[in-house]
């Protein structure tokens, strides 16, 4: 079976130079958009495993550390992983919302790290169907409503439409490239697809460098808006 490593390094180790390239990351967002902040804010990349999952947890514990009201949604509808980064039981969520209609109150969950999180519960048929239905519309008008930022954790646009419908709904994307595994000519295609769907590119962040070795480059590339 497939095991997963999620480092929340901003919750885990606070003072390490990894939880503050988080806090830059966040810093970043914010200087990116000073007259009107990116509220929704979705990661995606261009492949599987380039870090989403894991720059959206960071990111989401950089907005709790600093007393903001922050959920994330785990839109990885085919493939979810919030659950198994804040170690819940996936049995409970977007499901219930779509197809069952409960309220999205009582389908949300408050973790003791202040992030709250909203699941995909069963898995959903045609998430491309979903995630272009009135119900998330609302439910995405409800979050906005309810918090001071919304992660919107999604998966990687080469494989699946739903990284591109999902820019829909959101008010800008950080796309994650793997400095280990992206290669560049699909990390450009990613990036072309997302802006051919006139997505809002917020910036690209560059994961797995080791930044031992790379300090002085780590500081300089991290993040630079395209
Ligand atoms: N910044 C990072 N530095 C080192 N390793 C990382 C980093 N980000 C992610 N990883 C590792 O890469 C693997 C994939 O990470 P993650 O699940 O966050 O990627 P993903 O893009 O969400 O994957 P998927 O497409 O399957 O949803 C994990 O084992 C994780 O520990
Ligand atoms: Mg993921």
């Amino acid at each position: 079976m497939e095991v997963f490593e999620y480092k929340n390094v901003v919750i885990e180790t606070p003072n390490s130079p990894q939880a503050e390239a988080y806090r830059k990351l966040e810093l970043n967002i914010r200087m990116a958009s000073i007259d009107k902040p990116y509220q929704v804010i979705q990661i995606s990349s261009a492949s599987p495993e380039d870090g989403k999952t894991t720059t959206a947890i960071n990111l989401a514990s950089v907005y709790a550390e600093r007393g903001k009201k922050v959920i994330i949604l785990d839109f990885d509808l085919r493939r979810p992983k919030i659950h198994r980064a804040f170690h819940k039981i996936n049995d409970l969520g977007l499901y219930d919302y779509i197809v069952n209609d409960k309220p999205i109150e009582d389908l949300i969950i408050k973790d003791e790290s202040k992030i709250d999180l909203l699941l995909t519960g069963n898995m959903i048929d045609s998430p491309h169907v979903i995630l272009q239905s009135k119900k998330v519309a609302e439910l995405i008008k409800y979050v906005r409503d309810n918090y001071d930022y919304v992660i919107v954790d999604s998966p990687p646009v080469l494989t699946v439409t739903d990284a591109l419908l999902i820019s829909n709904l959101v008010d800008g994307v950080v796309y994650v490239v793997s400095s280990k595994k992206t290669k560049k000519t699909q990390a450009k295609l990613g990036l072309k697809q997302f802006k051919e769907n006139n997505a809002n590119m917020i910036g690209a962040v560059l994961s797995d460098i080791d930044m031992k070795k790379n300090a002085d480059y780590y500081d300089y590339y991290y993040y630079r808006k395209e």
